[in-house]
């Protein structure tokens, strides 16, 4: 059996922070109001001629460096953004260009905010399958560039970044829970949501890119319901329980979410991961954005059971464990 292992990992925060007290001047809310319903201290934001290809790109190189792994090797780039550099061609065939890679596959996958689940589990599949041998997994978003800059219940939400893993295929013997590398990962989509989380624009319907629009309050009923759901799957398809976990790196998009999920797994607050008061929701950037941060202080070490999960626009929601 071929297992997809981890070999290495970074990210990538735009330099210009926008803080509360900034947002407070531009729209009818405040540090406080914003702190006490989300957590969110700051967002950073792309500068005027950084795009999605150039914080992915930069994630990219700091994960191959991480890894020791030289881009030639990679032979699977896929890339999770709602926030793509063109309607066409793929973001990721940008990125493959920049890091000189000629051979092999690129492109994007579009989740929103499950999207670097959806990703890796893309990427693992294919691996698994002997198709490919290493991949990158990016997630990068210029969220900043949709964003309704008068509309309060949004754009207090919202950040850029990036982030990447690399994945490396490692045959393995008798496989077991024990094994490094993505025990398993669980999809769910559900389209009747759509309308609860979306984004007004597009080629094919108005022709404009559009802005996000969303049902704030309904969308946090669903997700904490969602993610429990997501969770118990992984651990039960492979027979490990929430007391194996040792860290928990979620979809970074509330505090509040974080909290309640948490607790309805049953998780301490010493496993989570929690980096959405310095950089906002990132969509597709944000698993790996927190992944790196705990890798960076130590937290996660070579071994540690790792469980990470999503939700976002589609409805689409998800879970992966990943011995890393
Ligand atoms: N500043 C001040 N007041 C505000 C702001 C703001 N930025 N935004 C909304 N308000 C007001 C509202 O107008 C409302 O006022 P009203 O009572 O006079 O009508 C009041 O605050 C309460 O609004 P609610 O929407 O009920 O506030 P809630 O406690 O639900 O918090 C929030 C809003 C933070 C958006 C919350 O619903 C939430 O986190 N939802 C989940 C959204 C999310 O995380 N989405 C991402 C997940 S999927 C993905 O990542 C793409």
């Amino acid at each position: 059996m071929i297992r997809s292992v981890a070999k290495g990992a970074g990210s990538y925060l735009p330099e210009r922070i926008l803080t509360n007290g900034e947002l407070a001047k531009m729209v009818d809310t405040s540090d406080e109001w914003i702190q006490e319903r989300t957590g969110i201290r700051q967002r950073h934001i792309a500068a005027e001629n950084e795009k999605t290809s150039d914080l992915g790109e930069k994630a990219a190189r700091r994960a191959l460096k991480d890894a020791g792994i030289e881009a030639s090797e990679v032979d699977l780039i896929v890339l999770a953004t709602a926030t793509p550099d063109r309607t066409f061609p793929a973001t990721a065939t940008r990125i493959q260009a920049r890091l000189g890679i000629t051979h092999g596959a690129a492109f994007d996958v579009q989740a929103v905010c499950t999207g670097f689940i959806y990703a890796m589990a893309t990427a693992d599949n294919f691996l698994k399958s002997g198709q490919f041998k290493t991949a990158l997994v990016i997630g990068a978003e210029t969220f900043s560039r949709i964003l309704d800059w008068e509309d309060r219940t949004t754009c207090v939400l919202f950040g850029d970044g990036a982030g990447a893993i690399v994945l490396q295929a490692e045959e393995v013997e008798n496989p077991s829970n024990q094994d490094r590398g993505v025990l398993d990962s669980y999809l769910r989509s559900d389209g009747r949501h759509g309308d609860l989380l979306y984004v007004d624009g597009g080629p094919s319907s108005t022709q404009t890119v559009g802005h996000l629009r969303m049902a704030g309050r309904e969308v946090f009923k669903h997700a904490v319901v969602n993610i429990a759901e997501a969770i118990e799957k992984s651990l039960e398809h492979t027979g490990l329980t929430i007391d194996d976990v040792d860290w928990f790196v979620p979809h970074q998009a509330n505090q509040r979410i974080l909290t309640a999920t948490a607790r309805r797994i049953g998780l301490p607050d010493e496993k989570v991961v929690t980096t959405v008061s310095k950089h906002g929701n990132t969509s597709a950037a944000s698993v790996p954005l927190a992944l790196v941060e705990a890798l960076r202080d130590g937290r996660i070490k070579k071994g540690d059971l790792v469980l990470m999960e999503a939700m976002g626009g589609g409805f689409t929601w998800g879970s992966a464990l990943v011995r890393w």
